[in-house]
């Protein structure tokens, strides 16, 4: 059967994360984000696709620091406030009723009920069709020892498909979300 091209991205399976940025104030961001994925092994690079009108994009331009948190299918009924568009300074870790926890070698916390985590400095960026390839030296790893087994655990873990679609089976694909 074929679609059209637009429907590219309803065809792939995608961990979310949550990355946290810390705006020049201090004010803590978290925001959900299923297009990334590790792109250098030596020296360690992971890259985020963000859309530049994210106040994230907003916050890495200012210090360069970001977290990327794994997070478990725990956090799926949380995206729908994750994803909201705050004002600017607002605190999303709050909002969502999670806890912020002090990062090791970056300025924004972690995220205390992630699966794991992973600190990078931003090394370099590029424009992207609508959107920016974010690309970070990866400078601090850590997981929740219930969750490491060699590798992660993957049976919790949350992915995304698209718009309200998360892959967990058929049946409960759905999460509730903003839009
Ligand atoms: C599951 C999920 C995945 C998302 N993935 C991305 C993504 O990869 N890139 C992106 O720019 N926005 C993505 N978004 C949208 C942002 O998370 C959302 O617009 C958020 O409000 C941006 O927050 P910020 O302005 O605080 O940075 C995703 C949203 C959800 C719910």
């Amino acid at each position: 059967m074929e679609l059209e091209v637009e429907a590219f991205s309803k065809l792939l399976v995608r961990p979310v994360v949550v990355v946290t940025t810390v705006s020049e104030s201090g004010i803590p961001n978290a925001a959900p984000f299923s297009l990334n994925t590790p792109v250098s092994f030596d020296p360690p690079l992971y890259g985020i696709s963000c859309d530049p009108t994210h106040d994230t994009w907003q916050n890495i331009q200012e210090n360069g620091d970001f977290v990327v948190n794994i997070v478990g299918k725990d956090f799926g009924d949380l995206m729908h406030v994750l994803e909201t568009d705050y004002p600017y300074g607002d605190n999303e870790i709050e909002h969502a009723g999670l806890t912020a926890e002090k990062a090791e070698k970056v300025k924004p916390p972690r995220i205390k009920e992630a699966k794991a985590w992973i600190e990078c400095k931003q090394e370099t960026n590029i424009v992207l069709g609508n959107h920016i390839w974010i690309v970070g030296r990866v400078v601090a790893v850590g997981v929740q020892e219930d969750s490491w087994k060699e590798v992660i655990d993957v049976k919790d873990l949350l992915c995304h498909i698209a718009g309200q679609f998360f892959a967990v089976d058929m049946k409960e694909a759905r999460y509730k979300r903003a839009k």
